[in-house]
């Protein structure tokens, strides 16, 4: 999510020719516990149950950038975010992120929506020898794509050490997108970001930035409960061979390698050190800009707001293997 306007443009292509997997997850027609993780540990749950609400666990993200850093949060989405129930809330112990769209005095549109992120003393690595699972139940708004043009959910983590340089050094703190779905596409993209962007193409770096690594899953039915989860595999003791796979529904999908990134320093980011996670709904952007034709800016006045195009969250955890 961390990424710059001219983020997107060569996506497409550079997924569909490398590590692009094609599959057809089995929907989930309603809410579900977690599937049993036999030999993990859960060592940190979410699942709106709090009686101080959201702030139990996670810390909102507000406005239009990280304080002093820099605008948009980088990625050229242009929702102002906000902490009112009208963009985030709990409702029957599930969180609904909605974007909404306001009309000025002048008739002007501008767009509020919701992000947070857990908060500070939780994150999470994967020991080494051990995995680690980070899993969501999340429905995603299934309102027809022409209004969901610039409408970008997502489940992501970045590393710890983000937040302790002041919310800077970006890429190089590593990011893991465990779920991103852009323009009501019934598409979801796993992706890695690390090492070094300077803010020019062509693309460059142990992750290829501004696009990243990593590949996207088709056929995910929109409006009905998935699981997305990815597992960091580190039993195999040798940091080339270690392992980054997306899941949904328990369907193992694609997974990136140590030797993929070919760079021990930016693996160590990606897979060894503490991240923390994110769940926001974005409005517009590099990424949802990027994969329309003429990469045209979004959102569009077909471009609706509220529940239909919105995410919702039935709970969230983290898994360390025993
Ligand atoms: C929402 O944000 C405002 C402005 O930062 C703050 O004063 C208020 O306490 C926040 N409310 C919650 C529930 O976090
Ligand atoms: C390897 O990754 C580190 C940390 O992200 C970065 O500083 C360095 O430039 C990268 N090396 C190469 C050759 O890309």
């Amino acid at each position: 999510m961390t990424r710059t306007i001219s983020s997107y443009i060569s996506l497409l292509p550079l997924l569909s020719s490398i590590f692009a997997t094609v599959g057809t997850p089995t929907p989930i027609a309603r809410r579900a516990e977690p599937a049993a993780k036999p030999g993990f540990n859960r060592v940190w749950y979410e699942d709106w149950g709090h009686i101080n609400g959201i702030t139990h666990n996670w810390a909102f993200d507000l406005g239009t950038s990280y304080p002093g850093q820099v605008a948009q949060w980088g990625t050229g989405e242009i929702q102002t975010y906000t902490n009112k129930t009208e963009n985030i809330k709990i409702l029957n112990k599930v969180l609904y992120i909605t974007p909404k769209k306001v009309k000025d005095a002048k008739g002007q549109i501008t767009w509020t929506s919701g992000r947070i992120e857990s908060r500070r003393g939780s994150q999470w690595a994967c020991a080494d020898g051990k995995k680690m699972l980070v899993e969501a139940s999340i429905k995603l708004g299934s309102a027809a794509e022409a209004q969901q043009k610039g409408i970008w959910p997502a489940f992501w983590m970045l590393g710890d050490v983000f937040r302790s340089r002041g919310y800077t050094g970006w890429p190089e703190v590593g990011e893991l997108d465990i779920m991103e779905s852009v323009n009501g596409i019934r598409q979801t993209w796993g992706l890695v970001h690390c090492g070094v962007y300077d803010g020019q193409i062509p693309i460059r770096g142990p992750c290829n930035e501004p696009d990243g690594k990593g590949g996207y899953v088709r056929g995910i039915g929109r409006g009905l409960w998935h699981t997305y989860g990815i597992e960091i595999d580190r039993t195999t003791k040798d940091w080339e061979t270690e392992k980054i796979t997306w899941i949904i529904n328990g369907v193992r999908h694609h997974s990136i390698t140590g030797s993929q990134i070919n760079n021990a320093t930016a693996w160590d980011f990606l897979a060894h050190k503490k991240m923390f996670i994110l769940l926001n709904v974005a409005v517009g952007g590099g990424f949802p800009d990027g994969v329309e034709p003429g990469s045209a800016l979004t959102p569009f006045s077909t471009t609706i707001d509220g529940d239909s195009v919105g995410m919702q969250v039935d709970w969230v955890g983290v898994w360390q293997q025993a």
